[in-house]
């Protein structure tokens, strides 16, 4: 008792040193500059105004032109976009404009849409995203040629409009021309190792879209959990998932995804990953190989078995049934890390080894497997792409022309070098792991990854459509992914996105520190990226 009173003391002094630390000093003063409205990713071209246009929650409206094609996803992101400029919870009420405003500023009641081509269903890797957005005194156009495009204007609409200090709602007049750099601009999460919900996915959809990144990759299973509901192979989530009730994808859950992610111009591109990293496929279906100890089966399983008929029937109706049910062009098949050691012990698979004349070169193994992976993809979907990790092609697997290869090992210039060398198209994933973590700025380093710093001729460098970000899943899930993921991934966003020459970091800094305010007041927690500041939109719980 008599201890408690000097240690109650010891406390509150401690805490008054600590509060007498925070006085202002050089060091805290420096905070993360912000700006204002301006467009992120960084457009192509843009020119800006001093003239103001305010926009009044009751009078301003979206609004086709009369040439324009009139498309569901369009006018269901009108919907979404009036809610993201006029329905914030932050807002205060504009219905009160004052009259210094009213007297110097043109009013602006409505954005004109127009959309040239006829609407597609699904975006693709061909799509054109450019659009042309013009404000100017109390008028505002958006032209694109695809409703793809329009999307992205829209984004970039919403972004310029500002809340100015009185509450009211600004945009100042503006011309923006504006495409992306790479078509594929995707981001990869591992639902396998950690499950995710699809409510939080589709908080992640919402970020990819405010950050114009347009590929979902969706990595859904792996050797830890099997949470795709399959309808030709039930066992595999019964026997795979977590937990077969909860930890689910059902066929609603992906459609719902997919759907999402279209009214967003976004592709879902699912990953099964083979042959490697197939452990919880095994539960289900017994197509994988079974390592011995000498003589003796062990109670471990491998990768899949390439030796078993089964192996073969198997995937020719579950690559099936994928196709169907992912209606993107391009399937991500895997087939990188596969462990050799179980193959190598496997009597069975040695007397195929021998049969086949391939001696001790278990990677022959593994080029018997992709190509019969691949064959049948070509066999029961010809329409079908594929995209491979780096270690196929590695592998000298002969794969079709127009496979997307990703590379994800270092040194990733050489790979980038090899693959287009190939002819094959590539993806660079290697410098945007973001999963790996530290202290202080990681973004800058993110920021400064440029996909075409590899030798290689003109040609080769046409091959390189893009990059992904990749959040894996050993120490992420629902609680935690989207505020690792943003806006680091915003960094690499806005290298996809905007021209080559766009390199400050500096000037990226105070862009993305917008960006992430902007995020937070759309409900999306992305976390401070490069130190002190503040967002006026603080998160509520
Ligand atoms: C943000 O990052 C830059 C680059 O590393 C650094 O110079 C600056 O001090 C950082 N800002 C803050 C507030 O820490
Ligand atoms: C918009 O115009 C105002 C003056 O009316 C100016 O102060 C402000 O900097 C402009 N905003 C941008 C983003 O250029
Ligand atoms: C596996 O398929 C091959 C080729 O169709 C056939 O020759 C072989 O007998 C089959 N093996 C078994 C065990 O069914
Ligand atoms: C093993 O096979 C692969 C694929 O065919 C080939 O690229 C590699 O050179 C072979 N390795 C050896 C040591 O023969
Ligand atoms: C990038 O290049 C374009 C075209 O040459 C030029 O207009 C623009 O000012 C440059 N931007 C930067 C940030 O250097």
């Amino acid at each position: 008792m008599e201890l408690k009173i000097p240690l109650l003391i010891i406390v509150l002094f401690s805490c008054n040193l600590v509060n007498s630390r925070r006085e202002p000093s050089p060091k805290l003063k420096n905070v993360v500059p912000i700006t204002k409205g301006q467009i992120f990713p960084k457009p192509q071209n843009q020119v800006t105004f001093d003239n103001r246009n305010i926009l009044n929650k009751k009078n301003f409206h979206f609004e086709y032109s009369k040439e324009s094609q009139v498309c569901d996803v369009i006018s269901i992101a009108f919907n979404r976009y009036y809610k993201i400029i006029f329905g914030s919870q932050y807002l205060r009420n504009m219905n009160d404009v004052p009259s210094q405003l009213k007297s110097d500023a043109s009013s602006l009641n409505r954005l004109l849409v127009n959309v040239h081509e006829p609407c597609e269903e699904y975006p693709s890797l061909e799509s054109d995203e450019s659009y042309t957005l013009e404000i100017s005194t109390g008028l505002a156009s958006l032209e694109s040629k695809t409703l793809w495009g329009a999307l992205r204007g829209l984004e970039s609409f919403s972004q310029l409009v500002v809340e100015l200090d009185d509450g009211s709602l600004s945009v100042n007049n503006t011309l923006v021309n504006d495409f992306p750099r790479f078509n594929h601009r995707g981001i990869l999460l591992d639902t396998s190792r950690h499950y995710i919900r699809p409510s939080i996915l589709k908080v992640h959809l919402d970020a990819m879209e405010a950050n114009k990144m347009n590929v979902f990759h969706w990595h859904i299973v792996d050797d830890q959990s099997f949470p795709y509901v399959s309808y030709t192979y039930p066992e595999l989530s019964k026997m795979g998932a977590y937990n077969p009730y909860t930890h689910v994808y059902t066929s609603q859950d992906v459609k719902e995804i997919i759907e999402y992610a279209r009214l967003r111009g976004i592709r879902v591109v699912a990953e099964f990953d083979s042959p490697g990293h197939t452990e919880s496929w095994g539960k289900g279906v017994p197509i994988l190989t079974n390592c011995y100890d000498g003589e003796k089966p062990t109670n471990e399983f491998g990768p899949i078995d390439p030796t078993k008929n089964l192996t073969y029937s198997f995937l020719k109706t579950f690559v099936k049934e994928l196709t169907q049910v992912f209606p993107d062009k391009y399937l991500h098949l895997g087939g990188d890390e596969v462990d050799f050691s179980c193959w190598e012990s496997n009597p069975a698979i040695t007397d195929f080894m021998k049969e086949k004349g391939y001696g001790k070169n278990y990677s022959k193994l593994e080029e018997y497997y992709m190509q019969n992976l691949l064959d049948i993809v070509n066999e029961v979907s010809p329409k079908t792409g594929y995209i491979i990790w780096q270690e196929v092609v590695d592998n000298n697997v002969v794969v079709k022309p127009d496979t997307v290869v990703e590379v994800w090992k270092d040194p990733w210039p050489e790979e980038m070098a090899m693959v287009t060398n190939l002819g094959y198209r590539a993806l660079l994933s290697t410098c945007w792991y973001l999963n790996y973590i530290s202290y202080g700025d990681d973004w800058i380093k993110y920021y400064n990854c440029e996909p075409m710093d590899f030798k290689g001729t003109d040609e080769q460098k046409s091959l390189v459509i893009g990059g992904e970000a990749c959040m894996w899943g050993e120490y992420v899930d629902g609680s935690n992914v989207i505020s690792r993921t943003w806006p680091r991934a915003s960094a690499v966003a806005e290298r996809l996105w905007s021209a080559q020459n766009v390199t400050s970091v500096r000037d990226a800094q105070g862009r993305i520190e917008e960006q992430r305010c902007r995020m937070l007041k759309r409900g999306i927690k992305a976390e401070p990226f490069n130190g002190s500041g503040h967002c006026e939109y603080e998160v509520e719980n």
